[in-house]
């Protein structure tokens, strides 16, 4: 025990992480912000009857998401480890609940090949917004641009490997020189981009119809799929479930409130998501578009609607910009999952390690890179890898990681170890608030998760 101690404080003091609390929040809010935000959210929720599907999301976050993502941070800090370390070290020897953290690792692998993918139109597209080769107001000339950048595995493989060279470089400097400094100077130009396009897209002559789009409920559209669907965005936003919030938990300041930071980045993140569903629908219908296009909404209606207005290039420019600048922090947060694991369990140099996660990914991910040409008829469970590996993470091992993780908080580590840890030792009075979230975690979330994956899942 003594022994054990003594290294765990060394292996504190040698360990990088954030140095400032905005440093932290930053760093986590990039986690969260991302594509999930810009393109899932506003197509999800355009497919899935507007407010209705808002609703459910919204009590999945609070329901779900608040105490999933609590309990990660909190594990993260108490064991300064990567996702399976802090585990091994909390759990009782023996017990398996390390392999939350290995199929974390291995989430990482599937989330990060179509996400790079998705991130690779994104950075092709700021650069054709600026060239203005994609600017036509005719939906069918942007989805002629579109079909023909997927179709090409040349392109595709490209920018998909500039996408992860990209990355790779920031992760190279570090947690503090590298994450923590690039997401301190993306976030603030995000949040004003976004502010931006959306009073624009509120000016413009019929955008009340895309805000009650937004806003009115539809009920009848709600099913065991849509609940499901719903949970799996609420998962894939806050980056939870999968061992990506012990890692950045693991770099949090000991000082930090993590309750209070963690309500914080849900609220920027929900912030985020509504201005983009209102930077987009109100433009979307005040053009006369369909708001249920599916994934293509960003890169084939969006590029036609910017069309469709005054100084339209320009704010197409911005918005490629601020969705690159999104897919760039949650990127950094899923690749240091891998990343830490190999070189806090591994001894692996944190320089091997990076260059060993994009080799690895650039294989993975070329199968999805080429979803959309060369393997665009290989499919399993009749989906292609982009839409299974998507799939796959979001409804079943991000939410099945939940459930763990929950339990574990729930009846392993049990209250007076979480009450220690989310007082910061005392220093916080929050024993109420802990109490009504130590019972959520142990009975709420993990019932709750489970019925909506069996019943979304068809089991009943
Ligand atoms: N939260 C990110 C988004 O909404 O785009 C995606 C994500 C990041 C998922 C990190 C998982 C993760 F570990």
């Amino acid at each position: 025990m003594t022994q054990q101690n003594t290294t765990t404080s060394s292996a504190k003091l040698a360990r990088d992480g954030f140095t400032s609390s905005f440093g932290v929040l930053a760093a986590t809010l990039g986690s969260a912000v991302g594509l999930g935000n810009i393109w899932k959210f506003p197509y999800l929720t355009g497919a899935n009857g507007g407010a209705s599907f808002l609703l459910v999301y919204l009590l999945a976050t609070l329901l779900v998401g608040l105490p999933v993502m609590i309990s990660e941070i909190m594990l993260g800090r108490a064991a300064k480890r990567d996702a399976v370390s802090s585990l091994k070290i909390l759990a009782p020897a023996g017990q398996p609940w390390w392999l939350i953290g290995a199929f974390g690792v291995l989430a990482a692998f599937l989330i990060m090949s179509f996400y790079s993918e998705v991130a690779a139109w994104v950075f092709a597209y700021v650069f054709k917004a600026m060239g203005g080769s994609i600017l036509s107001s005719d939906p069918a000339v942007t989805s002629a641009a579109f079909a023909a950048l997927v179709a090409d595995p040349v392109q595709s493989l490209l920018w998909q490997w500039g996408v992860l060279l990209f990355i790779g470089g920031i992760l190279l400097l570090g947690v503090s020189k590298g994450i923590e400094a690039v997401t301190k100077k993306l976030m603030p130009v995000l949040f004003l981009l976004l502010i931006v396009l959306g009073v624009r897209s509120l000016m413009l002559p019929g955008a009340a119809q895309g805000l009650s789009f937004l806003f009115t409920p539809d009920f009848s559209k709600i099913t065991a799929g849509v609940v499901l669907t719903a949970m799996g965005l609420a998962f894939f936003k806050l980056s939870i479930g999968m061992g990506t919030m012990i890692t950045y938990g693991s770099y949090f300041k000991d000082d930090q409130n993590i309750p209070l930071t963690t309500l914080r980045v849900m609220g920027a993140d929900l912030f985020v998501s509504m201005l983009a569903g209102i930077a987009i629908f109100p433009a979307v219908f005040s053009f006369g578009f369909e708001p249920a296009a599916g994934p293509s909404l960003v890169f084939i209606t969006i590029p036609a609607v910017f069309a469709s207005m005054p100084f339209g290039h320009v704010f197409m420019v911005l918005f490629f910009v601020l969705t690159a600048i999104a897919a760039t922090g949650a990127m950094l947060s899923i690749l240091e999952v891998p990343v830490s694991v190999m070189v806090g369990r591994f001894g692996v140099s944190r320089p091997r390690a990076v260059l060993f996660t994009l080799l690895l990914l650039a294989a993975i991910g070329s199968t999805c890179a080429l979803s959309g040409s060369l393997l665009a008829d290989f499919k399993l469970f009749g989906l292609n890898m982009f839409d299974l590996f998507d799939e796959v993470s979001s409804k079943l091992i991000m939410p099945a990681g939940g459930i763990a993780l929950c339990l574990f908080v729930g009846w392993v580590w049990g209250f007076d170890r979480m009450r220690d840890a989310l007082s910061n030792h005392g220093q916080l009075q929050n024993e109420g608030l802990l109490r009504a979230l130590f019972f959520v975690i142990r009975y709420v979330t993990p019932l709750l998760v489970l019925l909506v994956m069996l019943s979304g899942l068809g089991v009943f």
